[in-house]
């Protein structure tokens, strides 16, 4: 019983502490990659980073059509469970347990960002792209969150493509 209370506790610490520094683990739905992969349009040894990639799912939607992915999730569990289902794509996909705000774990260069954050945390998103990857073209779709005062290429049910340069 002790170790259940234990383990209860520790796993409502690990995901509520993500709340005070990102969003909360909400995955995005399979239908909803999906349009996000579509909308990135992506090919074959493109790159994508994935800012928050929670349980793995969209890496592994992205991996499966051939792109180069990194990931950047501060949650140990999920980045253990996301290595493991995106195993056979390894080649091709980094998962890396981190904070997405310090921008070194951010790859040298990238083609397409994928986050599913929250709105108070567009803004300063929206800053460190501009500030880390200043000469770079890259497009960037958001589930759900606007970047303020930035208007977007594209809306597709709830998802919003974003060009920069
Ligand atoms: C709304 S979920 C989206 C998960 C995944 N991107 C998806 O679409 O299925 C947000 C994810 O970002 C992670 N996260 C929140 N803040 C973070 C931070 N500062 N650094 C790294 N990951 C963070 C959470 O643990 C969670 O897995």
């Amino acid at each position: 019983m002790a170790t259940a209370v234990v383990l209860v506790t520790a796993l409502i610490m690990l995901f509520g502490f993500v709340v005070m520094v990102g969003a909360p683990y909400v995955p995005t739905l399979r239908v909803q990659s999906v349009t996000a992969l579509d909308l990135l349009n992506l090919k074959a040894g493109d790159s994508l980073l994935e800012l928050g990639s929670g349980d793995g799912r969209v890496v592994k939607a992205a991996a499966e059509r051939g792109i180069q992915v990194t990931g950047i999730e501060l949650n140990p569990l999920l980045v253990l469970w996301s290595k493991l289902i995106t195993w056979r794509y390894r080649d091709i996909v980094t998962i890396k347990w981190g904070n997405i705000w310090s921008t070194r774990h951010w790859p040298e260069k990238t083609d397409g960002i994928y986050v599913f954050l929250l709105d108070k945390f567009m803004q300063k998103l929206d800053k460190k792209v501009t500030q880390t990857y200043p000469s770079q073209s890259i497009k960037l779709v958001s589930f759900a969150f606007e970047i303020p005062n930035k208007k977007p290429k594209q809306e597709r049910a709830g998802l919003y493509l974003y060009l920069y340069r």
